[in-house]
C-alpha cells in the first residue's frame, strides 16, 4: 500500500506535502516537483497502480484516495497522520496540502445539462476539496506553518458556452477558498489558489469520455501549458516564506487570453 524510499531520508526537509489527483497530469508533475524541492510527498488518487509507480520513482508515499468518498478521505487522512509518527523521517517544519483532484465532464449547453455530470463535477471539484481541508486542516495548523494550495481554473473566472457545469464548480471552489482564507485570518495557514488555462493533460480526454480525437482538437494550433509549467507554479507558491500568501495565481499559455480567447496558429501565420 505504501512505498517508503530511504534514499530521501537525507534530503533537505521542507516537511510533508499531500498531493491529491497525482495519478496523472498536474498532480503527478506537482508531486515530482515538490519531491525534487525537498518535500516528503504523499500522493493519492483512485488509480493506485499509477500512484504506486510514481511514489516508487520519486521516493514518496502513496495511498488510494477518492475525494468523492468521505470514508476514502478518512482512510487517506489516517494514513497521512500516521505517516508522521511511524514511517521515520516524515516530520518537518511545515505542511502542505495540494488540492488538485478534479476535472470536467461533458460539453453541453445549460439547457441540456446532464445533472449527473454536474453533480459529479461539484462532488469532486468542490466537496472533494472541502473534505480534504476538513480532514487535514488540524494537522496543517498544528505545525504552526501550513499551506493549502487548490488548483482552480480560468473557468472559475470566465464562464464559456457548453462549460456551465465545470464553470459552476470552479467558481464555487474559488468562493470556498476565499471564505476559508478569511476564516483562517490570524491563524498560521496560508490559502493559495493556482488557476491555469489550457494544460495538455488527460483533462480533455476525461471531459470527452475518452474520445482522443476530440481531446486532441482542443490543443490544435496552440502551444498549451504543460503539467510541469503548472507544477512549477505550485512549487514556487509553496516555497515562499510563511508570511507570504499568494492568494491567486492565474497562469495561461501565451496563445490564450482568458477562457474564451485562444489564438490557433495556422500555416499562414508564417
Ligand atoms: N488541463 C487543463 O486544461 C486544466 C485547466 C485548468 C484547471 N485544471 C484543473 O487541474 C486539475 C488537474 O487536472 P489535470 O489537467 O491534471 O487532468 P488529469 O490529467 O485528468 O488529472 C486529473 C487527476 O484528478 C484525479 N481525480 C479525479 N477525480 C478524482 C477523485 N474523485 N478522487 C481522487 N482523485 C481524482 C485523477 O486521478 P484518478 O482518476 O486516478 O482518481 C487524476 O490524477 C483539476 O482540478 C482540473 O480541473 C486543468
Amino acid at each position: 500500500m505504501w512505498v517508503y524510499c530511504p534514499d530521501m531520508a537525507g534530503a533537505r526537509m521542507r516537511g510533508m506535502a499531500v498531493v491529491t489527483g497525482a495519478s496523472s497530469g498536474i498532480g503527478a508533475a506537482t508531486a515530482r516537483a515538490l519531491a525534487g524541492d525537498g518535500w516528503r510527498v504523499v500522493v493519492g488518487a483512485r488509480r493506485v497502480d499509477r500512484i504506486e509507480a510514481l511514489a516508487a520513482d520519486i521516493g514518496a508515499l502513496s495511498h488510494q484516495l477518492d475525494v468523492d468518498d468521505a470514508d476514502s478521505v478518512e482512510r487517506f487522512a489516517a494514513f497521512v497522520t500516521g505517516a508522521d509518527d511511524d514511517r521515520g523521517g516524515m516530520v518537518g517544519p511545515s505542511r502542505l496540502l495540494v488540492n488538485n483532484a478534479g476535472g470536467a465532464l461533458g460539453w453541453a449547453p445549460v439547457a441540456d445539462a446532464d445533472e449527473q455530470q454536474w453533480r459529479a463535477m461539484y462532488e469532486t471539484n468542490v466537496l472533494g476539496v472541502v473534505r480534504m481541508i476538513k480532514a487535514l486542516l488540524p494537522m496543517l495548523e498544528a505545525r504552526g506553518d501550513g499551506t493549502v494550495v487548490t488548483v482552480g481554473s480560468i473557468a472559475g473566472y470566465e464562464p464559456y458556452p457548453n462549460g456551465g457545469g465545470y464553470n459552476a464548480a470552479k467558481f464555487a471552489v474559488r468562493a470556498a477558498m476565499s471564505a476559508l482564507r478569511q476564516e483562517l485570518l490570524g491563524r498560521p495557514v496560508r490559502v493559495c489558489e493556482i488557476d491555469p488555462g489550457m494544460v495538455a493533460t488527460e483533462f480533455s480526454l476525461v471531459r470527452f469520455g475518452g474520445d482522443a480525437e476530440r481531446a486532441a482538437a482542443v490543443y490544435e494550433g496552440v502551444t498549451p501549458l504543460t503539467a510541469e509549467d503548472v507544477a512549477e507554479c505550485i512549487r514556487w507558491v509553496a516555497a515562499r516564506p510563511p508570511h507570504v500568501n499568494v492568494d491567486q495565481l492565474v497562469v495561461l499559455a501565451r496563445d490564450q487570453a482568458g477562457a474564451r480567447q485562444i489564438h490557433r496558429h495556422t500555416a499562414d501565420d508564417g
